[in-house]
């Protein structure tokens, strides 16, 4: 399944053997060690692994956000760093989202969600055009004009979605990005984000503790062991989409679920 050599594949997101170890006066920290992986364009992809093993590291790795120590990020067939530098145009076809939502809190929210097109030169009345059609698609039409402190954390998580979307990202990056919200308004967001993704038809890279949700919305779950990361196994999710709440109590699921939490608990 970490296959990278499979000729007949054109994978959006290839990893060749990422290792990261992170040097400093006190000593180094070995994040990552040699993770291959190779994604399809519009696979939805998990990573889970204990507090600390390199997801999040991992995450920015791939953004382009800080360099491999070893080994190659791949998109679309050409390299992310170029040397020291990303290549921009490379990085470009990434959206990002983190933990916390990030607003600028004097923006409204339309202006938030543009944010990205503004920053690309894209004129007024474009970029309102693209960020009122994606309020609507994250489900924030009637909140255009609202600032971040007028809304619920769900809401502002789905604000960043949308600024993440607003350039048509071929890749959505996201760490632990409903990490912060209760139980219901997460699976509430984790249904929005199975009908964003089909719907833009996005890559998409999810990192979560939450096993339950990894296995909801992935077509494979990929388990990171503990420091160095490494990956222990990648385990695909054979469940028909769209999955509703039900898909949660069908054996399969429960399965698959059962059987991660074992190799996570086996990890002590
Ligand atoms: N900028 C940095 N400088 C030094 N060490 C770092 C840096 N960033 C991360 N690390 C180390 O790399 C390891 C992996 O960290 P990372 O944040 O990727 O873990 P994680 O899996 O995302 O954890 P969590 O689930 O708690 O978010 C940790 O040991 C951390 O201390
Ligand atoms: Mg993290």
């Amino acid at each position: 399944m970490t296959d990278t050599d499979d000729p007949t594949r054109t994978p959006e997101l290839e990893l060749r053997g990422i290792g990261k170890e992170f040097r400093s006066r006190s000593g180094s920290t070995h994040a990552l060690s040699d993770i291959k992986l190779s994604i399809d364009r519009r696979e939805f992809v998990s990573v889970i692994g204990r507090s600390g093993c390199g997801k999040t590291t991992l995450l920015r790795v791939i953004a382009g956000l800080t360099g491999p120590t070893s080994g190659e990020v791949v998109i679309g067939g050409r390299s992310l760093w170029r040397g020291k530098k990303v290549d921009s145009e490379v990085a470009g076809r990434f959206g990002v989202v983190f933990q916390d939502a990030n607003l600028f809190p004097w923006y409204t929210v339309l202006d938030n969600i543009a944010l990205p097109l503004t920053l690309r030169g894209t004129d007024r009345a474009r970029r309102h055009a693209r960020a009122a059609e994606l309020a609507e698609l994250v489900g924030l039409g009637g909140f255009e004009r609202s600032y971040p402190r007028e809304l619920s954390g769900g809401m502002r998580q789905r604000v960043a979605i949308a600024r993440a979307l607003s350039y048509q990202p071929k890749v959505l990056l996201m760490d632990e990005p409903f990490g912060a919200l209760d139980a219901m308004t997460r699976e509430r967001m984790n249904l929005e984000l199975q009908r964003i993704a089909q719907t833009t038809e996005a890559t998409v890279v999810f990192v979560t503790h939450d096993i339950t949700e990894a296995v909801f919305l992935s077509d494979r779950v990929v388990h990171l062991s503990p420091r160095p990361g490494r990956i222990r196994q990648v385990r695909g999710v054979d469940i028909p989409r769209p999955r509703d709440r039900d898909a949660q109590s069908e054996p399969e699921f429960q399965r698959i679920v059962r059987e991660l939490r074992h190799a996570l608990d086996e990890e002590g």
